[in-house]
C-alpha cells in the first residue's frame, strides 16, 4: 500500500493513515470500534510508516480518536519516555515490531478521561501506565482497552510514573529472580547510568545490596559519579579502571559479586565476568555496544559462572497480570518512600520530538528524553 502512496490525493492519503491507524490501535490495545454519528476528534501522535531513522521516518500527524466502547477507556497521555527499545522498534530491529504504521512509544503515564460503562478498574483523573509493549504512547490523547492499562497512584512524581514500567521492573526481577541475594552481597553492572542502571543502584540500595557500578569514561565523570552515589551507588568505575591489574585488591573488602548485569556487551561483559564470584551469574539484558558477549573459557570452566538473559516482555508472558501489577505496586511503594527517583531527564514538548530523538541517541548525553503531550 505505501508503495502507491505518491499516487494517491492528499485527503485519500490522510484517511488510509487514519483507517489504518484506528485498526492498528484496536488491534494493539483492543480498542472498540469508533462510532460513525459522534464528531471525532483530532489527536497528536509521532507515527512512523515504515523501518529505518528515527529522525526521518518519525512523522508528527493528527489522528481521529476512536469512540470510547463499554470496555475502553479515553486517555490523555501527560508524559513519554523515548527508551533505546522505541528506536530499535522504529529501525525495525527489535524482539517485537507492531504492524506499521505505528504510533511509537512503550512507556508513559496519562490520565482517565473518561471510561466506558463495564470499565471498574479505573475512573476519570486516575493515572494509568502501559501493562504492555506496542501500546503507542507518544501521542495526546487515545482510547485503550481496560486491559492494556494498570492503575498507578496519582501522587507520585510524573517523571517516576512516565519511566515506571520498563526500567525499574527489569531492574527489580534482574535482582529478584536469578541469584538468592543477602543484605550485604554485591552486584555488579555497566552503563549504570542508564535508566535501569539508575534503577538497578536504588532498589540494591533498598535491599540493603552493594553495588559497583561500571561507566564509560567522559571529562565530566566527577559529575556522574557523585550523582549516581547520590542514589545510592557503592563504588562508580570507569571500565578502564576496571580493566585494571589494582582491580585485584578490589574486593577485599567487599564481598565478590554473585550477580552481574549486562547492558552493554563486548569487552565491558567480558570485564564484569572476570570479576563474578565462583558460580555467579551474569544477566545479559540489553546490548549497547552491538558486540557479543566474549566470556573467557577458563572464567566458565574454573569458576562454573552462568550466563543468562531477561527480557520483561517474556517475564510478562510468562506471569499474570496481577502479579505485574503487583511488581509495579512494590515499585510505587519504593517511589513513595524515596527509595526510588526517576532517571536523570529532560522534558521535550511534543513537537520538538525531532530534537528528543537526537539526544536520545546520543552517546553520553545522561539524560533520558520525555516527551510532555501538553
Ligand atoms: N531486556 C529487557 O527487558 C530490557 C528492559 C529495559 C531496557 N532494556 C535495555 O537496556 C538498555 C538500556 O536501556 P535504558 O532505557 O536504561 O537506556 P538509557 O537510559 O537510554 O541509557 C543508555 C545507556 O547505554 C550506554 N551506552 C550507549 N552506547 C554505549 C556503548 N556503545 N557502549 C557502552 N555503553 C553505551 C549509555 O552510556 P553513556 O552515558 O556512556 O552514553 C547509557 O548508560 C537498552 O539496550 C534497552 O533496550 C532491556
Amino acid at each position: 500500500m505505501w508503495g502507491c502512496g505518491a499516487l494517491l490525493g492528499a485527503r485519500t492519503r490522510s484517511r488510509l493513515w487514519r483507517e489504518v491507524l484506528v485498526a492498528w490501535g484496536r488491534r494493539w490495545s483492543a480498542a472498540a470500534p469508533y462510532s460513525a454519528s459522534a464528531e471525532p476528534s483530532r489527536v497528536r501522535a509521532l507515527v512512523y510508516g515504515h523501518h529505518g531513522d528515527p529522525a526521518k521516518v518519525v512523522e508528527l500527524k493528527d489522528l481521529e480518536l476512536a469512540a470510547v466502547g463499554g470496555s475502553d477507556v479515553h486517555v490523555r497521555m501527560l508524559a513519554a519516555p523515548i527508551n533505546p527499545s522505541d528506536i530499535n522498534m522504529i529501525q525495525g530491529n527489535y524482539g517485537l515490531l507492531p504492524k506499521l504504521p505505528a504510533v511509537g512509544g512503550n512507556e508513559g503515564v496519562g490520565q482517565v478521561v473518561a471510561v466506558g460503562s463495564s470499565v471498574t478498574g479505573v475512573k476519570p483523573g486516575d493515572w494509568v501506565i502501559p501493562a504492555n509493549a506496542g501500546l503507542g504512547t507518544w501521542r495526546t490523547e487515545a482510547v485503550f482497552s481496560e486491559e492494556a492499562l494498570i492503575g498507578v497512584p496519582s501522587d507520585i512524581p510524573l517523571q517516576s510514573a512516565a519511566t515506571l514500567s520498563v526500567n525499574p521492573c527489569t531492574a527489580y526481577r534482574m535482582l529478584m529472580d536469578f541469584e538468592q541475594l543477602q543484605p550485604g552481597d554485591s552486584v555488579i553492572q555497566n552503563a549504570s547510568n542508564s535508566g535501569v542502571g539508575q534503577a538497578v543502584i536504588q532498589i540494591a540500595a533498598a535491599l540493603g545490596l552493594r553495588t559497583v557500578n561500571v561507566v564509560r569514561d567522559r571529562p565530566d565523570i566527577q559529575k556522574l559519579t557523585d550523582r549516581l552515589k547520590s542514589l545510592g551507588a557503592e563504588h562508580v568505575l570507569t571500565e578502564e579502571e576496571l580493566r585494571k591489574h589494582e582491580m585485584k585488591n578490589f574486593f577485599k573488602d567487599m564481598p565478590q559479586p554473585r550477580l552481574a548485569l549486562n547492558c552493554v556487551g563486548g569487552k565491558s561483559s567480558t570485564e564484569l565476568l572476570r570479576h563474578l564470584a565462583p558460580g555467579g551469574t551474569m544477566v545479559t539484558y540489553g546490548g549497547m555496544a552491538k558486540q557479543p558477549v566474549i566470556a573467557s573459557v577458563s572464567q566458565l570452566i574454573f569458576k562454573d559462572l552462568k550466563l543468562r538473559g531477561f527480557w520483561l516482555s517474556q517475564w510478562k508472558k510468562d506471569h499474570s497480570p496481577a502479579q505485574f501489577k503487583e511488581l509495579i505496586l512494590t515499585l510505587c511503594s519504593l517511589i513513595g518512600r524515596g527509595q526510588l527517583t526517576a532517571p536523570a531527564c529532560s522534558e521535550v514538548p511534543l513537537q520538538d520530538y525531532q530534537r528528543a530523538l537526537e539526544a536520545s541517541m546520543q552517546p553520553f548525553v545522561s539524560s533520558k528524553q520525555i516527551l510532555t503531550m501538553c
